[in-house]
């Protein structure tokens, strides 16, 4: 999809728009609990949103774990708007941010169901198969990523 807008944003500017995105993709589509979604580390963190025609339609944050490692979280595209390119868009945004912050590796928990959306980006499984927030999770690594932006 073309007419996409990505931004780095200001969680105390923009948290009614993640919030809509993020209650129903993680809480009502996938039936996370509320208090593992909003965790108490989103003022602290980087979150991006795009945006199609001023609407809000995905998101995701990034939490820095050390000066090289970053997590990236979150990722999420409203169901309508799946399939047309918007979470590839959100990701190479993201993996170009951290690039430009000297960042060489980039970790995700990945939800099962997407680690070949992961892996097109270019991210290699890293662990054993677990439970997170009662969905089965594998953490997904990327080093010193090229960004395509
Ligand atoms: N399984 C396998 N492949 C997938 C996939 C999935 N669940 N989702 C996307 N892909 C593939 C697409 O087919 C596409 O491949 P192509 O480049 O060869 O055509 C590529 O990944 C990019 O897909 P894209 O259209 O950018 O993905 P999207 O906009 O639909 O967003 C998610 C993908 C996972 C972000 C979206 O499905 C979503 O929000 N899901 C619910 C929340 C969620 O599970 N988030 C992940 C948490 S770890």
């Amino acid at each position: 999809m073309n007419n996409v807008t990505l931004e780095i944003v200001a969680y105390s500017e923009a948290m009614i728009a993640i919030q809509k995105i993020r209650c129903a993709v993680f809480q009502i589509e996938q039936c996370v609990d509320p208090d593992l979604d909003f965790d108490g580390q989103d003022p602290e963190a980087i979150h991006l949103l795009a945006y199609v025609e001023h609407e809000a339609i995905g998101t995701a944050r990034i939490r820095y774990l050390s000066d090289c490692l970053a997590k990236i979280e979150r990722v999420a595209v409203i169901p309508t708007y799946r399939g047309q390119g918007i979470g590839k868009q959100i990701m190479d945004y993201a993996i170009a941010f951290l690039s430009r912050q000297k960042i060489s590796e980039i970790k995700i928990n990945a939800q099962v169901h997407a680690k070949a959306f992961y892996e097109k980006l270019g991210f290699q499984q890293y662990s054993e198969e677990f439970d997170e927030a009662g969905i089965p999770h594998i953490e997904m690594r990327i080093k010193n990523p090229v960004p395509f932006l």
